[in-house]
């Protein structure tokens, strides 16, 4: 058969009709149905849904400075704005091997830092790497949604593993791992202030993580975009700083601000010159002028700016915390982060997150439903929990919307006690 065979057949056909076999993960996300419900409610909806730092602690003034002077040494050397390094700038780099040495204790060479547009783009470096149709993972049951939007996209199956109050049960998934027919390739974990759960693993079981998936050859992806936003104390050493064969994520969206796209990867050994060559495949690199930015903005600032936005987060975090036990009712449950941006409540009676949503949404409050943070984007085991931000709103306001809250919750039974 020839092609003008093969286009007779197609005639008329649509190319929307033959999108490749991966292109329904591209319909399918919850930020739609957020997006749609806070729209059509009050004006002044308190939306408890975002993951994003403080627009009081985006450093707008430093960045301002910092690129007027990256402007500078791009006119003063030649070449700054051609075609550059794929890993990035070195500088750069350099930089942020110094800061995770100091901050998080992990020891890493310039030769192991790629620079990212973001830590989702080194997810999906990592899965690209990593991942064939078929294949299966292990995501932490909740984990981060839009990494599942990028692992949905590799057609991979998965093995959720259950959270705890230490985060990730390692002895649920060492005995899910007994029985399972297959051999997982990756395990996508946040064990530091985890999105939505707000949990933090103690080292002891961040050691017997590592063994455990030394034990079957999985690798580790550690996403850690929350672990120098802590509040009480320092978190325990990220897994990467006890095994080097620990593919690391880390990002400044959280501690400067999401729209400079400024991420890393601190590759596993082994992996560097992989990583390098797919950046340059993908996008070449990031935007060189914005990894001076970001190197002068962060260069002898960020340090002691974090204890300014720590000093926020504590004030808001414990807003949410005393505001969830005066306005909730009673059986209502919530984890207690010690750092990041989000709370993980329970409701009580089984109260559907997803049904209470567009009921608390018209009352003017809103919130991410608990099940969206589950492969397919539905858990049974999640229906009543929910996900609230309490980084970018004032305590007063995180206030008013829990009193919100807890009136939509009582309306929202009561009106299903009278229809019954
Ligand atoms: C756990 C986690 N990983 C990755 C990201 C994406 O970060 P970035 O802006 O660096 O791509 C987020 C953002 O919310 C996150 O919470």
């Amino acid at each position: 058969m020839t092609a003008r065979d093969v286009l007779k057949q197609t005639e008329g056909v649509s190319p929307l009709s033959r999108l490749a076999q991966r292109a329904p993960a591209f319909q399918n996300s919850p930020w739609e149905k957020v997006d749609r419900l806070v729209s059509g409610g009050p004006a002044d909806t308190i939306y408890f849904g975002n993951g994003t730092p403080s627009r009081e602690v985006i450093p707008f003034a430093r960045l301002q400075e910092a690129s007027q002077r990256a402007w500078a040494e791009v006119m003063e050397t030649p070449g700054a704005l051609d075609y550059g390094n794929a890993a990035g700038l070195n500088e750069l780099r350099d930089l942020i091997a110094a800061r995770i040495k100091r901050n998080l204790g992990i020891r890493a060479e310039r030769q192991n830092i790629i620079i990212s547009n973001g830590s989702q783009q080194a997810i999906d470096y990592l899965c690209r790497l990593m991942l064939d149709p078929g294949d299966t993972i292990i995501v932490e049951g909740p984990t981060y949604l839009g990494a599942l939007q990028i692992f949905d996209t590799y057609q991979v199956n998965y093995i959720v593993a259950p959270l705890d109050d230490c985060g990730l049960d390692v002895d649920h998934l060492r005995a899910t791992l007994a029985s399972s027919p297959v051999v997982p390739k990756l395990l996508y974990t946040i064990p530091t202030f985890q999105n939505p759960s707000g949990l933090t693993m103690p080292l002891e079981r961040r050691q017997t993580l590592i063994e455990l998936m030394r034990e079957y050859g999985v690798l580790i992806l550690e996403d850690d975009p929350y672990g120098e936003l802590w509040i009480d104390e320092p978190p325990p050493p990220a897994l990467r700083a006890l095994d080097p064969g620990v593919a690391y994520l880390g990002t400044f969206s959280k501690t400067i601000a999401p729209g400079i796209r400024s991420g890393w990867v601190v590759a596993p050994d082994g992996f560097a010159e992989m990583l390098s060559i797919e950046k340059e495949i993908v996008d070449i690199h990031n935007e060189r002028l914005m990894m001076r930015i970001v190197r002068n903005t962060v260069d002898g600032f960020l340090d002691e700016h974090l204890i300014g936005a720590r000093a926020l987060y504590r004030a808001r975090r414990d807003a949410m915390l005393s505001g969830l036990a005066r306005f909730l009712p009673s059986g209502t449950s919530w984890s207690l982060p010690g750092g990041g941006f989000f709370v993980w409540v329970t409701l009580p009676d089984g109260i559907s997150a997803v049904e209470l949503l567009p009921f608390a949404a018209k009352r003017g409050v809103a919130f991410l439903a608990g099940e969206w943070f589950y492969p397919g984007y539905v858990s049974a085991d999640a229906a009543s929990n929910l996900r609230l931000n309490f980084s970018t709103l004032p305590e007063e306001k995180i206030e008013e919307g829990l009193r919100r809250l807890g009136d939509a919750i009582t309306a929202f039974v009561e009106q299903g006690d009278s229809s019954s």
